[in-house]
């Protein structure tokens, strides 16, 4: 029984593994992809910077403006260097541009969560007619800063993660399931499900 629940456990884990959404800074004056759709509450987005910019967020309606209390990279990431963020309200789209003068205007920008008359595209138009104003503080706001490690791991699949060894699998399940929200308490009955499923499949092979 006891192992049954580890398993059950292990399989949770796996499946709360938050998604990972990567973006790639250039080559040239882009986000690549510069639009991300159906990213959920929970889910983090990956910076991966190549050096010569950053990343500020606007509103949509001050393109290149950063946005009072807005998520910020910091002024000079290396090359390398990747930043990390959670979207933390998926009905809220969010609006993002290279702070360098002259990068956004030339379309440097990333949306999540766009509507169909809120788009990237329509972003941009506008942002080619904008002035930059960049954070008055040169501090990382509302994200993390590193080389990447931490984002590579997060993003591993999830069938790479469930053979990842019992014990680390069910010390991350517990901390999860007491992280809080009503919303992650949907999850973890998700989970525990999708991990009985999980397990009643790996029973019958
Ligand atoms: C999430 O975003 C929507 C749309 O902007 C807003 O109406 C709602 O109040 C936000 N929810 C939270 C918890 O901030
Ligand atoms: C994000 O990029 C890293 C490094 O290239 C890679 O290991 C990881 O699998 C990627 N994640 C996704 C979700 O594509």
């Amino acid at each position: 029984m006891y192992a049954l629940a580890a398993t059950t456990l292990l399989f949770a884990s796996a499946v709360l593994a938050d998604h990972t959404f990567n973006v790639t800074v250039g080559p040239g004056l882009v986000f690549n992809p510069n639009s991300l759709s159906d990213v959920a509450e929970g889910d983090k987005v990956a910076v991966w910077f190549g050096a010569g910019h950053d990343i500020a967020q606007s509103t949509f309606a001050e393109p290149c403006q950063y946005m009072d209390g807005g998520i910020y990279s910091g002024p000079s990431p290396k090359d390398g260097d990747v930043f990390t963020f959670e979207v933390t309200n998926a009905s809220a789209p969010m609006w993002f541009y290279c702070s360098v003068p002259g990068h956004c205007q030339a379309g440097m920008a990333l949306a999540i969560n766009p509507t169909t008359d809120r788009t990237i595209e329509a972003y941009q138009q506008a942002a080619a007619q904008a002035s930059t104003t960049q954070p008055q503080s040169d501090s990382v706001q509302g994200g993390t800063i590193g080389d990447g490690s931490e984002a590579a791991t997060e993003s591993s699949s999830p069938s790479s993660s469930a053979s990842a060894s019992a014990t680390s699998a069910s010390g991350s399940a517990s901390s999860s399931a007491t992280a809080g929200s009503s919303a992650g308490q949907v999850r973890v009955a998700a989970g525990l499900m999708a991990g009985v499923v999980a397990a009643g499949a790996a029973f019958a092979l």
